[in-house]
């Protein structure tokens, strides 16, 4: 299954994601996820990416295409993966469709996730993240058994530097510009499917679920 989990930042792509990967045992690919590894590791990828996240601006576009061909290509994507946060510009969408020809595949679903701007704010600016595995909380709507530590493997929870409020409503707006208009682009390729993003995190990969499987929703 060869998946994209399109949506506005805090939409619950990486939530939602991380529940299909051990559902289906197939890998989540998330851009947002590796330029962070890169930037906490200073790799030259990462430098150059930084400012850009901090801003709430997108990489270039041929950072992340160069990250996500090289992911693709590895043999755990073999059966399948969930791309969240790729691709983000009619440009990526464009690479990818090329890349994945080159390996003999296509992208069987596109599920948007819609949730209104006010609950996108609420959702972000109480998010903590993982320092060590990078799984995601909300301090209200899915808060860890121990304040502060993460459920799975101890790390420390933090907030993640672009998840300011200043930042977040750049966030919005650069979502808006340049990734909605991919709604559309997948929609004409007949492989997109819009959800409602409110009411519970259970409830939510239910209807996901339904897609996959080919019903309604
Ligand atoms: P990235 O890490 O991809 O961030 P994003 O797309 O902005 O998405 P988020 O991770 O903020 O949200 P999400 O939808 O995964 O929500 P989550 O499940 O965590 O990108 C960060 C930056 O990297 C970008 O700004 C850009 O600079 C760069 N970048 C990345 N990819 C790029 C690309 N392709 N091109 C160029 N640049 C790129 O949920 C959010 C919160 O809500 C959590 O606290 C969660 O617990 C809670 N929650 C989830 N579901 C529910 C629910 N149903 N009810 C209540 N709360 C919920």
């Amino acid at each position: 299954m060869n998946l994209i989990l399109l949506g506005p930042p805090g939409a619950g792509k990486g939530t939602q994601a991380k529940i299909l990967v051990k559902k289906f045992d197939i890998p989540q690919v998330s851009t947002g996820d590796i330029l962070r590894a890169a930037v906490k590791d200073q790799t030259p990828m990462g430098i150059r990416a930084k400012g850009y996240m901090d801003e709430g601006a997108l990489v270039p576009d041929e950072v992340v295409v160069g990250i996500v061909e090289e992911r693709l290509a590895k043999p755990d994507c073999g059966k399948g993966f969930i791309l969240d946060g790729f691709p983000r510009t009619v440009g990526q969408a464009d690479a990818l469709k090329k890349m994945l020809a080159g390996l003999g595949k296509s992208i069987e679903h596109v599920v948007s996730i819609d949730v209104d701007k006010e609950e996108l704010l609420e959702r972000i600016t109480g998010r903590r993240t993982c320092r060590g595995c990078g799984r995601g909380y909300h301090i209200v709507f899915d808060p860890p058994h121990v304040q502060g530590t993460c459920d799975g493997c101890g790390g420390e929870l933090y907030l993640r530097e672009d998840d300011s409020e200043e930042t977040m409503r750049k966030r919005l707006d650069v979502y808006e510009q340049q990734t909605a208009p991919l709604i559309s682009y997948y929609a004409d390729e007949s492989v997109l499917r819009s959800i409602q993003g409110t009411g519970s995190i259970e409830d939510i990969q239910q209807k996901i679920l339904v897609i996959i499987k080919g019903g309604k929703g």
